[in-house]
């Protein structure tokens, strides 16, 4: 069983390398064959045709296509740039030939790496995720990662990829005689994942979050205090003033 990693970032050995090496050690744990590709080594173009999605074919080199065509299972890993994936990821996304009869069921597994102000990591791993919906693929385990939780992310990744390879052992295929059919089948599979829903006051939540386990004991005070209060504010419904406040906690503790 082949486990294929696509990295997204034009850098060969930055973080999403690193993320995607995590997923492929989890999987190689469960005894899946692994193998990795940077888009960067491939002629991706922009798609710039006048049909629809059939003819994106024609934007990605067909060993690109071949290869992803040929995986059991998918780990796709991408840097965050101004808050979403880099257009490299988006135009392999774009043209990629993985018609939604061969994506339905495949195991997916998808991480974003916000590495400067954190920003932009729940909506970067969205867009992966819409992706995997989009070709009905049996994604788990959406993981958005800044550089405050980067550590956690490589260990949580190592489980995911070996869960990921223990999926292609029985793959379950979205039920529905054509794509049309399968829907409500996929929706309910992507309603249980977590993140997909959120905005931007819970993006700054997280980051609080892991702002606040990175500092560890000695974390400032009021920076808890805001914290705690946003979620209290997030609990009676009142996203706006616990974004506020998340954000505040975030400016005490960024560095
Ligand atoms: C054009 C550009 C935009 C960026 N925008 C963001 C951003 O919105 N949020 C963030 O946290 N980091 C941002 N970054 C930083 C990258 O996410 C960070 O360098 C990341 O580690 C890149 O992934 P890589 O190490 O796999 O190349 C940006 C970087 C570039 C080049």
């Amino acid at each position: 069983m082949l486990v294929l990693a696509i990295v997204g970032s034009p850098r060969h050995n930055g973080r999403s390398n690193d993320l995607a090496e995590a997923a492929l050690r989890g999987a190689a744990s469960q005894g899946a064959t692994v193998e990795k590709l940077h888009l960067i080594d491939f002629d991706v173009r922009p798609f710039t045709g006048q049909g629809g999605s059939e003819e994106g074919a024609n934007y990605c080199p067909a060993e690109l296509s071949e290869a992803v065509a040929t995986a059991d299972a998918l780990v796709l890993t991408a840097p965050v740039y101004w808050g979403d994936i880099n257009g490299l990821t988006k135009d392999f996304m774009d043209s990629v030939a993985l018609p939604v009869p061969q994506g339905n069921g495949l195991p997916a597994l998808g991480a974003a790496i916000a590495g400067g102000s954190g920003k932009g990591l729940l909506s970067g791993v969205q867009s992966i995720y819409h992706w995997f919906y989009h070709k009905q693929m049996r994604a788990i385990d959406p993981t958005p990662v800044s550089r405050f939780s980067l550590a956690d992310a490589l260990q949580s990744l190592e489980h995911s990829g070996a869960r990921l390879a223990r999926m292609t052992q029985q793959r379950v295929s979205f039920t529905g005689d054509n794509s049309d059919a399968r829907w409500p089948d996929v929706v309910a599979w992507y309603a249980n994942l977590p993140y997909l829903r959120d905005g931007p006051a819970e993006e700054f939540l997280l980051l609080a979050r892991q702002l606040l386990r990175e500092a560890g004991p000695g974390v400032d005070h009021a920076a808890v205090e805001r914290y705690d209060a946003a979620l209290a504010a997030r609990e009676r419904g009142d996203l706006a003033t616990a974004g506020r406040l998340a954000t505040e906690t975030y400016r005490i503790l960024f560095h």
